[in-house]
This record gives structure tokens, C-alpha cells and sequence, in this order.
């Protein structure tokens, strides 16, 4: 049996947990920052770091204390090293080499994105990831900060395939709640405001689809891009008259519409891979994988061949269980990091390209 404390600070959320043998969550505690943010209408970094600093050794004290655990029964210390925000990355980073280094246990670093794919398959979902034939794998990782395909081989490989060229798809919902002054985050408020909505009513861009009779290049064929669509919203917004001029009905008809699109999107360049790639499951996580649309979406167009799993809606949002999960899967490997590990902000590592050995089940 092992156990893991696993940290996680890379945007607005200080998340600490423990995890029995890399599926058993005991414990998953979340502080979020969402309310000191969202005067801003987003994540302002510095404040992030200023609130993780507050937040962590009550965070951390929480998770060992709902576990049941004590620091000494853990057999590791694990921390998001990247991608994220540098200023709140440096936090949870620093927090857990002294927490590692002063009670002498080894130190893993853990990708935020390899991370969230893996929260897929916490607690009982874990005999998934078990299966044979679950791989290669294609991951649809959409949240605030990344919209990424990343294909996994059966050799524990992981690939990023597709990318977004500007805004996170995450962050295309939150631009349009400040836009139209929803509040913030603007994924769980245009969810609801768009469910009393016609989705088909306006039609926003779908960018890199190739639609419209735009040639769509081979590079791009997987790649992402949301800054179209926020735009256009702008001046749909702007030919309407104004926020101040838009009824309860027409808003309610903009967002569906809005998130449509969105949907749409991800739904179809995802299976468009997943096709290309001729791969065996689908795992779709992140923050906007809470999104009932893009579930349902998925659910009814991913072809029976194909075993789809949906993160569930507790590990979607960031949290530390999918960190201190993952970090097992090396942790049993005798995978550790030094204490020189440095913080990412942005793209792969070479922690990245270290084997998911979880995958190789
Ligand atoms: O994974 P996450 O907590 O943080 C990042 O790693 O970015 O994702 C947060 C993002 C925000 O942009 C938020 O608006 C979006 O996920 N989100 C949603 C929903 N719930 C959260 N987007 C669409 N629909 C939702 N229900
Ligand atoms: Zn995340």
C-alpha cells in the first residue's frame, strides 16, 4: 500500500489530497479563489499566488486530517510542476520541496494535463484504465487554460496532436460572460442562461473547420481557435445595440448559440482524430468537461466502437487527487524528481515525455 500527498496551485484553486495506491481517493480538498477573482472577470496571477500562500498549510493540514493521515505516513510528496501560472505554480512547488526535503520523502513533479487525463480514471474507474485494448487513447483536454489533443500509445506515450492557437475553450466562455456581464467563470453561467436558449438561432464561426468554403490546412486539421468566435459575439452584441438593449429571450438565444459552437468544435475535431488516429477510447477532461451539452454531444456522436469516458464532474475542475494519483503510477516505477525541479508555465518537459506507465495497465 502507498500513499501520496499530492499539491496542486497552477491557477485558481489550492488543492491538496491524499491517494491510496494511485486510484483510492481519501481525501480532495479544494479552496478555490473564484470569488477574489471575479471583480476581475479573471485569474489575475500575482493575487493567485498571494491567495495559494494564505491557503496552502491549512489546504495540505485539511487533506492529511479528512485522509485520517499524518505526513509521516506518506510515502511521497507530489506537485503540479506545469503547465500554469508561474507566480502560482512557484507556490505549490516551493511548499512541496520543503515539505518533502523536511520529512525526508522523494518529490514528483506531475504535468497539469497528463494529470487531468488521469483524473479520469480515479477511484473505482481505475479498472478502465486496466483493460486491455483501452490504448491508444486520444484526450480531449479542455479547460481555462488549454485545449489540447494528446494521443496516448499503448507504450505509455503521451503525443500533444492538436492545440489552440489562441484562447482556451475555457477561456472563450469566460471572455463572453464578461462580455455580456454573466459574471465569472463564464462556463457554469452561459450553461445555465443557455438551456433557456435556442443553440440553433444565431450561427457563430466554427474556426479551422474548413467550413464556409475556407480551405482548412493539414497543419491546423486537429488544432484549435476561439478567438473567432468571441469576436463575432462581440459584434453580434454590438449590431443588437448593446448589453443594455438585449432582451432575456435574444441573450438566452445568443449563449446557446455561442455555446454550440463551442461544442460543436471540440465534438467534431475530436472524432475527426480519434478516427485519423484509429484509436480505441476518448477521455475527455478539464474544467468545461463539466459541460452538459458537450457530454451529451459526446455521448450521442462518439461511434459505438469507440469506449468514450467523461471525467467525472469532481475531477474535471483542477484538483490535487488527479496529481497525487498520477504521481503513483511513477512513484512505483522508483520515478522521483530532485528537489532542482523548476517550474513551467507553458508546453511539454521532459516530465512530459516520462512514460504515463499508469497507461502500460
Ligand atoms: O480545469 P479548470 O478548473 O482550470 C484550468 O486548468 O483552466 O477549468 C476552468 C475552466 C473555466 O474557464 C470555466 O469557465 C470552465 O472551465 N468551465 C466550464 C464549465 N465549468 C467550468 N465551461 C463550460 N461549461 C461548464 N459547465
Ligand atoms: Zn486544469
Amino acid at each position: 500500500m502507498s500513499l501520496i500527498l499530492g499539491i496542486e496551485t497552477s491557477c485558481d484553486e489550492t488543492s491538496a489530497s491524499v491517494v491510496e495506491d494511485g486510484y483510492r481517493v481519501l481525501s480532495n480538498t479544494v479552496a478555490s479563489q473564484i470569488a477574489k477573482h471575479a471583480v476581475y472577470g479573471g485569474v489575475v496571477p500575482e493575487l493567485a499566488a498571494r491567495e495559494h500562500l494564505e491557503a496552502i498549510t491549512p489546504v495540505v493540514s485539511n487533506a492529511l486530517e479528512t485522509a485520517g493521515k499524518k505526513i509521516a505516513d506518506m510515502d511521497a510528496v507530489a506537485v503540479t510542476a506545469g503547465p500554469g501560472l508561474m507566480p502560482a505554480l512557484l507556490i505549490g512547488v516551493n511548499f512541496a520541496k520543503g515539505l518533502a526535503a523536511g520529512n525526508n520523502l522523494p518529490l514528483i513533479g506531475i504535468d497539469h494535463f497528463i494529470a487531468h487525463i488521469y483524473g479520469t480514471f480515479l477511484d473505482g474507474a481505475i479498472t478502465e484504465l486496466k483493460k486491455p485494448g483501452i490504448f491508444p487513447l486520444l484526450a480531449l483536454v479542455v479547460s481555462g487554460g488549454h485545449t489540447s489533443l494528446v494521443l496516448i500509445s499503448k507504450d505509455g506515450r503521451a503525443e500533444t496532436v492538436g492545440f489552440t492557437l489562441d484562447d482556451a475553450a475555457g477561456e472563450a466562455f469566460d471572455k463572453a460572460a464578461k462580455l455580456l456581464n454573466l459574471g465569472y467563470p463564464g462556463g457554469p453561467v452561459i450553461e445555465k442562461a443557455a438551456k433557456n436558449g435556442n443553440p440553433s438561432k444565431y450561427s457563430f464561426p466554427r474556426s479551422l473547420t474548413g467550413g464556409a468554403g475556407r480551405a482548412l490546412s493539414n497543419e491546423n486539421r486537429f488544432n484549435f481557435s476561439f478567438s473567432g468566435v468571441k469576436t463575432a459575439l462581440l459584434y453580434h452584441c454590438r449590431n443588437l445595440g448593446g448589453n443594455e438593449n438585449i432582451d432575456d429571450k435574444t441573450l438566452f438565444d445568443t449563449v446557446a448559440s455561442y455555446q454550440e459552437a463551442i461544442v460543436d468544435v471540440l465534438c467534431r475535431k475530436t472524432l475527426d482524430a480519434a478516427e485519423y488516429f484509429n484509436v480505441s477510447s476518448i477521455v475527455v477532461s478539464g474544467g468545461v468537461a463539466c459541460n452538459t451539452a458537450l457530454r451529451e454531444r459526446f455521448k450521442s456522436n462518439t461511434p459505438k466502437k469507440i469506449n468514450l469516458y467523461l471525467a467525472e464532474k469532481k475531477y474535471c475542475t483542477d484538483n490535487a487527487a488527479m496529481v497525487a494519483g498520477l504521481a503513483y503510477q511513477y512513484h512505483i516505477k522508483g520515478i522521483h524528481h530532485d528537489l532542482s525541479i523548476d517550474p513551467y508555465a507553458r508546453g511539454t518537459d521532459s516530465l512530459f515525455a516520462v512514460p504515463l506507465v499508469a497507461c502500460a495497465g
